[in-house]
C-alpha cells in the first residue's frame, strides 16, 4: 500500500471514530462519573453528588411534552444551567448544587445526542 493511501485510510478511520460516538458512549464519558447510570446501593447514595441519571431523566419526561422539547429543554440546560430554568425539583439543587455548564467539554451536537440518548433509554 501506498503511503499516501494508507494516509487517507488512517485519516477516514480517525474521523469516523469521531463521528461515531453514540449518546450512551457520550454519557458515560461525560455525565456519569456525576449522575450515576443505574439505581444506587445505599452506601452510594451517600456519596452521591448529583441525582442519579435515570432519576432526572424520568422525572423531565413527564414534565415536557413531546421528544423534541425534551432534546430542547436538557441540551440547552446542560450548556447553561440555572435555578430559574430548572424543571427537576429544587430540593436537589439545594442539596448538590447548580450543575456546572457543559460549554467547552461537548459541543452543541453532543449535548443533542446525549439527550435523544436519555429520552430513548429512559
Ligand atoms: C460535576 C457533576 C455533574 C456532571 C458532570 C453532570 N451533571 Fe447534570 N447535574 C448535576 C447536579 C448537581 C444537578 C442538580 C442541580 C441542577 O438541577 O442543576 C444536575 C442536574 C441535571 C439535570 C436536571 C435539569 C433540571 O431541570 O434541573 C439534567 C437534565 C442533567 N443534570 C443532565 C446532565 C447530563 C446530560 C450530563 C452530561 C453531559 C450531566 N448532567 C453532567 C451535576 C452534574
Amino acid at each position: 500500500m501506498s503511503l499516501k493511501r494508507c494516509i487517507i485510510l488512517a485519516a477516514a478511520a480517525i474521523s469516523w471514530a469521531f463521528a461515531g460516538s453514540s449518546g450512551e458512549d457520550l454519557m458515560t464519558k461525560h455525565c456519569t462519573s456525576c449522575h450515576m447510570a443505574s439505581n444506587p446501593t445505599a452506601e452510594k447514595v451517600k456519596h452521591m453528588v448529583a441525582p442519579p441519571m435515570w432519576g432526572v431523566a424520568r422525572h423531565l419526561k413527564k414534565s415536557l411534552k413531546s421528544k423534541e422539547e425534551y432534546i430542547d429543554f436538557v441540551s440547552r440546560y446542560i450548556m447553561n444551567p440555572s435555578k430559574e430554568r430548572s424543571l427537576f425539583n429544587k430540593e436537589a439543587i439545594e442539596r448538590f448544587g447548580l450543575m456546572p455548564s457543559m460549554k467547552g467539554t461537548i459541543s452543541e451536537d453532543e449535548a443533542k445526542k446525549i439527550a435523544e440518548y436519555l429520552y430513548n433509554t429512559y
